[in-house]
């Protein structure tokens, strides 16, 4: 069976810092309360001339130089994103181009903050089935190009980003079990409209405003902690694993509170679970990749580490990834019996 290492992560978080203090100048908020229930310090903003691409590009960028190869050596390209540069191209395509991807497919997938869970679990099936060598999974996102700035319920969370994964066939590693859910009917819950949605009798389509983020604060925050816990269960589960054997938690960084309680609701001790969200909001589709980056450059991923990924969002939408981590891609050799009780066991 052909299993997939991570052979290279990166990430890329734009130059500009927006902290809660700047944010106490634009609407009704404190840096107090802006920490307390949310965990968030800071976020990154693009500049007027950066987008999801180019975000995503400087990313994938430092995932290939962590890798030690070139954009020729890449069969696939997927980019996760809810603010792509446009309808079309796909930002795959246009990071696919950025590294001289000459070899490579590239398409993009939108499931909001579950996003990138389902790029990877997309790219890792890419390699299972011999379709793929190599795949670059890319998440970015320039929400801060749809956030309404005068609404405090929703400004404050989040921030711009993009992480990418290279993974590559090998004998050992990869995802060990997932699941992703979506219940559409609660779209009401967390949305943004687009310039596509239906027109009125006088034929004009959705309100700028409605084309910002919308959200039901305390519904998402309930959701989330419930949805990701049952998630990770399923996910073990399905790898015929228990919660203790979880080494890792990098869940989608909304919010400190959410990951708290969704370690809490586990039983999975709060230093496991990996934490970015006080430096970078709430980045949706990009906020586990620059975790899984973050995370490699802390030490905090080791070879075969069992990593539980989770994410919820938009749709309203959930899923959970189980990797063995693996760099290497060598199978581990088991443990042999130390020589000195060789000798006493044949004496
Ligand atoms: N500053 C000060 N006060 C605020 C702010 C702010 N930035 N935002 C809201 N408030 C006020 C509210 O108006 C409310 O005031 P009221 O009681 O006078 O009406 C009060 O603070 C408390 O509001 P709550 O909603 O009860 O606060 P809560 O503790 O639930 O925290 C929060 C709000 C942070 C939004 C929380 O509900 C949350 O994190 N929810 C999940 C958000 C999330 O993760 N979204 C993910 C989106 S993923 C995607 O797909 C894009």
């Amino acid at each position: 069976m052909i299993r997939t290492r991570i052979a290279g992560l990166g990430h890329y978080l734009p130059e500009r810092v927006l902290t809660n203090a700047d944010l106490e100048k634009l609407v009704a908020t404190s840096d107090q309360w802006i920490r307390d229930r949310t965990g968030i310090e800071e976020r990154h903003i693009a500049a007027p001339d950066e987008t999801s691409s180019s975000l995503g590009l400087q990313a994938s960028r430092m995932a290939l130089a962590d890798a030690g190869i070139a954009g020729a050596d890449i069969d696939l390209v997927i980019a996760a994103t809810t603010t792509p540069d446009g309808f079309f191209p796909s930002v795959a395509s246009l990071i696919q181009a950025g590294i001289g991807a000459t070899n490579a497919g590239a398409f993009d997938v939108n499931s909001a903050c579950v996003g990138f869970l389902a790029a990877l679990s997309t790219g890792f099936q890419f390699v299972a089935t011999g379709a793929a060598k190599r795949v670059l999974v890319v998440g970015t996102e320039v929400l801060s190009r749809i956030v309404n700035w005068q609404d405090r319920n929703t400004c404050v969370l989040f921030g711009d980003g993009a992480g990418a994964v290279v993974l590559e066939a090998a004998a050992f590693g990869g995802p060990l079990g997932f699941v992703l859910h979506s219940d559409g009917t609660k779209k009401a819950v967390l949305f943004a409209d687009g310039p596509c949605g239906p027109r009125d009798a006088d034929g004009n389509g959705p309100a700028p405003e409605m084309c910002t983020i919308h959200m039901d604060g305390p519904a998402t925050f309930k959701f989330a902690v419930q949805s990701m816990a049952s998630a990770i269960r399923e996910a073990l589960a399905k790898a015929s694993l228990g919660v203790d054997d979880v080494d890792l938690l990098v869940p989608h960084q909304a919010n400190l509170r959410i990951i708290q309680g969704t370690a809490k609701a586990l039983g999975v001790p709060a230093e496991k679970a990996f934490v970015t969200v006080h430096k970078c909001g709430n980045t949706s589709s990009a906020s586990i990749a620059v975790a899984l980056s973050e995370a490699s450059r802390a030490g905090r991923l080791t070879e075969g580490a069992k990593v539980a990924l989770c994410a919820f969002g938009g749709g309203l939408a959930w899923g959970s990834l189980l990797i063995e981590y693996s760099r290497s891609g060598r199978t581990p050799r088991p443990a042999t019996t130390p020589l000195v009780e060789a000798h006493a066991g044949g004496a």
